[in-house]
């Protein structure tokens, strides 16, 4: 078997230069996935066809041989799955009917892994096709943050929609974080098995909450995850990233019982270094100091490295790739990261 240095990471070693991969690896700044997606017509289309769902998470791999990829799909597969209503609007991102709190009880479990197959079937592919020192995570979307868009019905801002209704209607705001919750780990269960290595829980709205809430609609939910994974498959790494979540990392961890931890760029790396005397942590480069390229993204990666290379790293960006960025940027911070020495 060809080593993983990613799960070596995981699994709390010290390895550098760290592997390396990036959120929103597979996308818009790269042509050919606008030509793939062309041919898909809809973003959802391509989320479920796995031969080009393969094809596009895939052609980061061939580019910049990055130690990880990342299942192309989306995190609002899930309540689409469940029956409630998903576009993608060019320039405008996911548009949904919003949800009430009466629909709570009604959304429909009975199609959900019938309706996901095409996503285990692009797993199965793809573990297959992978070189076999590389990686392959899964994912799904935390339930608060999931919530938010099926509150909202599309992006907003601060997420004051999802935090009205919570506040509003607290009922039926935990029969939804834990019906997504049961949801989501059944999927990632359904990913292991398909033979994702490792599983990410995207929480990009973890920032706009206070503590209260974050621990109640957060955290809570997320632990009711692990805790569902783990019994199936107690080996698979779960990275968590609360995204915004700042002084509330700090307990994160413990209380959801994630492997490791997603830092946002806004983490100081004094901070992320105490995260990682706990265990492994991965981050945390502004996409903008890659966007912009140059001595913003050669300090940045530095800094990274030098805070955190003594310890488990998983080089990753703070929030996703951008659209507008080279990928001269990306092939510069590849070699940079793998170039480095101690
Ligand atoms: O990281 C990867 O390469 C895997 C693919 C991936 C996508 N979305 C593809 C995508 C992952 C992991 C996601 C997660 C996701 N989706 C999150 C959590 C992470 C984050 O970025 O905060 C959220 C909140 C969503 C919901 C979503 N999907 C929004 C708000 C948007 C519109 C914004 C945008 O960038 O257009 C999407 C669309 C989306 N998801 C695209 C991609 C490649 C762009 C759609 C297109 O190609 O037309």
């Amino acid at each position: 078997m060809a080593e993983m240095k990613f799960l070596e990471v995981m699994r709390g070693k010290t390895v550098f230069p760290p592997p390396i991969w990036m959120m929103r690896q597979a996308g818009r700044y790269l042509p050919e996935y606008r030509e793939t997606r062309k041919r898909a017509g809809s973003f959802l289309d391509l989320c479920y066809d796995p031969a080009m769902a393969v094809e596009v998470t895939l052609q980061p791999i061939r580019r910049f041989g990055f130690d990880a990829s990342i299942l192309f799909s989306d995190i609002l597969v899930v309540p689409h799955a469940l029956g409630r209503e998903l576009r993608f609007v060019e320039g405008r991102g996911p548009m949904m009917t919003p949800i009430k709190p009466q629909d709570v009880d009604v959304l429909d479990r009975s199609l959900f892994h019938v309706n996901l197959e095409p996503v285990y079937e692009t797993v199965r592919r793809l573990r297959r096709e992978l070189p076999p020192e590389t990686a392959l995570i899964g994912f799904c979307g935390a339930p608060w943050t999931v919530a938010t868009y099926m509150i909202a019905g599309h992006g907003t801002p601060d997420q004051a929609p999802g935090r009205l209704f919570g506040f509003s209607d607290p009922e039926a705001m935990e029969a939804l974080l834990a019906k997504l919750a049961a949801q989501s780990a059944e999927y990632l269960i359904r990913q292991i098995d398909a033979g994702a290595d490792a599983v990410q829980i995207f929480d990009s709205w973890a920032g706009v909450l206070d503590e209260a809430s974050f621990e109640a609609w957060c955290m809570k939910p997320v632990a009711e995850m692990v805790r569902r994974v783990r019994e199936k498959h107690p080996e698979v790494p779960i990275v968590g990233f609360p995204k915004g979540a700042g002084m509330l990392y700090d307990s994160y961890r413990a209380k959801t019982g994630i492997t490791t931890l997603g830092l946002d760029w806004s983490v100081p790396l004094s901070q992320a270094r105490r995260l990682q005397a706990l265990g492994p942590v991965q981050g945390n480069l502004d996409p903008m100091r890659l966007r912009a390229g140059g001595k913003a993204l050669e300090e940045g990666v530095d800094r990274i490295l030098e805070a955190l290379g003594d310890g488990p790293l998983v080089f990753n960006l703070g929030h996703g790739i951008t659209p507008e960025t080279p990928i001269a940027h990306v092939e510069a911070m590849v070699q940079r990261v793998r170039g480095a020495n101690r």
